[in-house]
């Protein structure tokens, strides 16, 4: 079963992917789709007020699926007033048709900095119950150190991936582990970008050319397909508690169901772990033109 997996819900609510040419799953299949991860042992959602009518989408699955709810993960909007915090609550558990949150996120590592003074609340709130933990989603090296000694953020989102790996990112996880967070891990396909022929046009293909030819190389040799290598080197992390994917499709949830269950072996795991990206800045695809 698919424990270790968490379903994100960004591409619900809004178009989302690199190789994306048929935009949001229609509102059927997006029920269909929750009911295939449910099915297939996937219990976490990852969602955000930002994706769109994601919120409403989950509420309506839960409605008509009573007894099979998953667990949530939601995030504030970036701007948040701290008089609205607790209101704000309220209103994703009505939406999704949840008791409590499993954890309620800040967006962003900034939006965290300026709402600094909602942590005492959200303290209240979680001995309340309606949240169970407080956690921040941040892309960089610096942003994750900062955390570190941040003792009311108990869940920690960062990218990992196949490019973005543990020789970038392996001495803070473990760091943050020691100190007791629950780490989340997004992008384990950068966006869909391993998926994409490196003789296409697109300038960050160009750009990560040498990476992502690597890569197929390595899946030719251990015969595997590419969800099945950039998967399984996330889920096979120790320090990585839970690896978010994203899905547009039904088809595509089934490849990666399948995928999950795939060992990806000690020769690949070195290979993947020797793969350095000297320009970071190409990792985050909040930066690509
Ligand atoms: N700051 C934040 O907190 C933050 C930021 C981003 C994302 N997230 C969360 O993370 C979740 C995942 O997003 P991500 O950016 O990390 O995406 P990802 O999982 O790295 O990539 C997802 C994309 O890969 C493609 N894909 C997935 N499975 C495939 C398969 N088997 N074959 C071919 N293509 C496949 C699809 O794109 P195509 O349309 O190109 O096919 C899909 O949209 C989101 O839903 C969201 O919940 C959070």
């Amino acid at each position: 079963m698919n424990s270790k997996l968490i379903l994100g819900t960004v591409q619900f609510g809004l178009k989302y992917g690199i190789n994306n040419t048929i935009g949001k799953p229609k509102k059927e299949e997006v029920l269909s789709l929750l009911k295939v991860a449910y099915n297939s042992g996937i219990r976490i959602l990852d969602t955000a007020q930002a994706y769109g009518n994601a919120h409403q989408l989950i509420g309506n699955y839960h409605k008509e699926q009573n007894n099979f709810k998953f667990k949530i993960i939601t995030k504030f909007p970036h701007q948040i007033k701290h008089n609205l915090i607790k209101s704000k609550v309220l209103e994703y558990l009505d939406l999704m048709n949840v008791n409590t949150l499993d954890v309620i996120m800040f967006h962003s590592f900034d939006s965290f900095k300026s709402n600094y003074n909602s942590l005492k609340t959200l303290n209240e709130l979680k001995s309340e119950g309606l949240i169970k933990n407080i956690g921040v989603s941040v892309y960089t090296n610096t942003q994750l150190e900062s955390l570190l000694n941040e003792d009311l953020i108990t869940v920690v989102q960062l990218p990992f991936n196949l490019l973005d790996n543990f020789s970038v990112r392996g001495v803070l996880i473990n760091k943050l582990k020691e100190k007791g967070k629950i780490i989340h891990t997004r992008s384990a396909f950068l966006q869909g970008l391993f998926f994409k022929k490196i003789t296409d046009n697109l300038s960050i293909v160009q750009a990560l050319k040498r990476h992502l030819k690597t890569l197929n190389k390595i899946t030719k040799k251990q015969g595997c397909s590419m969800e099945a290598l950039a998967l399984s080197y996330c889920i096979k992390q120790n320090n990585i508690d839970n690896v978010i994917i994203g899905v547009d499709s039904i088809s595509q949830l089934n490849a990666n169901i399948k995928a999950a269950a795939y060992e990806v072996n000690e020769e690949a795991l070195k290979c993947i772990d020797n793969i350095t990206v000297e320009n970071l800045d190409l990792l985050n695809p909040s930066l690509w033109k």
